[in-house]
């Protein structure tokens, strides 16, 4: 066996074995050729929440968490928030190369013209309740698509893939500003096809009685530099659930929805909106003291803070911080920022902070530039799955042209009872059973 490789002694049986190391990774299945008689099922290995597991080989986008590198296709994201655009970067993301002229605008022109859904689906936004959460709507209605489009199960059909991913893509913003205006008891606004991926979204919830809505130029690119900083993140919560339920075969718009809802949770997208809840809890610089011992004494997160990765800082949230100062020039400064400025002076100070390496993270900026923007904090994490939705594709995409992917189907490590026989009812009751409810 080559220098690449481990050799690992099972000290309950003496005998040795060599695992080769490939892309600084060990096979888990090598493991179970490690038995101690030939009718032990062989070792697995353990790994709650997959802290330290590679669940596939990917070529999408690299991310140095020592170092605060994130890179799409191997371009660094400061370069494309700076020089790209939302939709190129999408397709930089899913076809792996940078577009062509050509390229990009039969690209643009393909999902401009697939932003309109089904009259239906306005009914099924209508069953809602009025304060309903809009994620929770879109995570409905994004399922729903799949029963519009049928056809879509067919994922092995190249040019059927295709047109359900400029669907995917083009109808988010869409569904989104559908939910809002539901929430806001306002007629639905369809999309202009004049107006860019962002303008449009802006026309589609702020649109009242106007001929045309007119997006402001530097809330239309602020948004636009936001989407591309969330587009994608390697395997996070979210696209792990794309992949796993995706690996069922099943059509993309059911997995979009699965991703949709890991995405929901407040520790990953619907962290943006736990920030403004929080900074607004806090209310003023001189209760942050407070806030942060209650943080330390386990009582609170601080939303916005921390990261599986990256443990010196997020290169994203560099890039929002910077935003939002051209946010703030055409909407005045948001109050909060003062409070999340100082919040970060003082945590990154802090030894509590310092020895768990917790940097503000991608969310712990975004919510105040959203809510600068007039968007309600209900309608964050819906602003980070719509750009999200790109890197979901090309991850989802990847996990279905790799040979070495199969349905997801992890282990466990059993720790119940070994078998028992069946109690009929009437033994079960009364002090003979032994037995107190086994409801908590
Ligand atoms: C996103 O994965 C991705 O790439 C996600 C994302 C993407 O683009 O897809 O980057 C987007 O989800 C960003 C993260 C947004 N979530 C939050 O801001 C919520 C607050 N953050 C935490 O919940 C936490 O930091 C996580 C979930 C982000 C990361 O958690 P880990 O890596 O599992 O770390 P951990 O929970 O094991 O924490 C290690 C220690 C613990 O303390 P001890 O038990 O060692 O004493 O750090 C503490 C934690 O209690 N800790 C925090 C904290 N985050 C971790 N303590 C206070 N506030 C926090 N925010």
């Amino acid at each position: 066996m080559g220098e690449d490789s481990l050799t690992i002694t099972d000290n309950r049986t003496g005998r040795t074995y060599d695992l080769p190391i490939e892309n600084g990774t060990v096979r888990g299945m090598d493991f179970r050729q490690i038995k101690t008689s030939d009718d032990d099922f062989g070792l697995m290995v353990y790994d709650p929440a997959f802290t330290n597991t590679a669940s596939c080989k990917s070529r999408i986008t690299y991310i140095d968490g020592e170092k605060g590198i994130l890179r799409y296709r191997a371009y660094p994201i400061e370069q494309l928030a700076e020089q790209s655009t939302y939709l190129e970067t999408a397709y930089l993301l899913i076809f792996g190369e940078l577009p062509t002229r050509a390229e990009l605008s039969q690209w643009m022109h393909a999902i401009t013209n697939r932003t309109i859904i089904h009259e239906n689906i306005k009914k099924v936004m209508d069953g809602f309740h009025y304060d309903a959460h809009p994620m929770g709507m879109l995570v409905s209605t994004v399922a729903a698509l799949s029963t519009f489009y049928p056809e879509s199960k067919d994922i092995y059909d190249s040019e059927n893939r295709l047109l359900q991913i400029h669907r995917l893509i083009a109808k988010m913003p869409t569904l989104a500003a559908f939910a809002y205006r539901h929430s806001r008891g306002l007629p639905y606004v369809y999309p202009d096809n004049d107006l860019s991926f962002t303008g449009n979204l802006l026309n589609m919830l702020y649109k009242m009685t106007e001929a045309k809505y007119q997006p402001d130029p530097v809330l239309e690119r602020a948004l636009d530099i936001l989407f591309i900083l969330h587009a994608d993140h390697e395997q996070n919560c979210s696209t792990n659930a794309m992949r796993s339920v995706g690996s069922s075969e099943v059509d993309p718009y059911s997995a979009t929805a699965a991703a949709c809802a890991a995405l929901y949770g407040p520790l990953h997208g619907g962290a943006n909106e736990a920030v403004l809840r929080m900074l607004a809890e806090i209310g003023s610089k001189d209760r942050i003291p407070e806030f942060i011992k209650r943080v330390k004494d386990g009582e609170n997160l601080l939303m916005g803070f921390g990261h599986r990765v990256y443990k010196n800082f997020d290169p994203r949230a560099a890039v929002i911080k910077d935003l939002a100062h051209r946010v703030f020039e055409v909407t005045g400064r948001n109050p909060l920022l003062d409070i999340a400025l100082e919040l970060e002076r003082i945590a990154l100070q802090d030894e509590y902070f310092i020895e768990r390496k917790l940097y503000p993270n991608v969310d712990f900026y975004s919510g105040i530039i959203y809510q600068s923007m007039g968007f309600p904090v209900e309608l964050f994490p819906v602003l980070f799955a719509i750009p999200r939705t790109a890197g979901w594709i090309a991850q989802w995409l990847e996990m279905i042209e790799d040979k070495e992917q199969k349905i997801a189907r992890p282990r466990q490590v059993y720790l119940g009872e070994d078998q028992r026989e069946y109690v009929p009812i009437a033994r079960r009751d009364g002090p003979a059973s032994g037995r107190t409810s086994a409801v908590a």
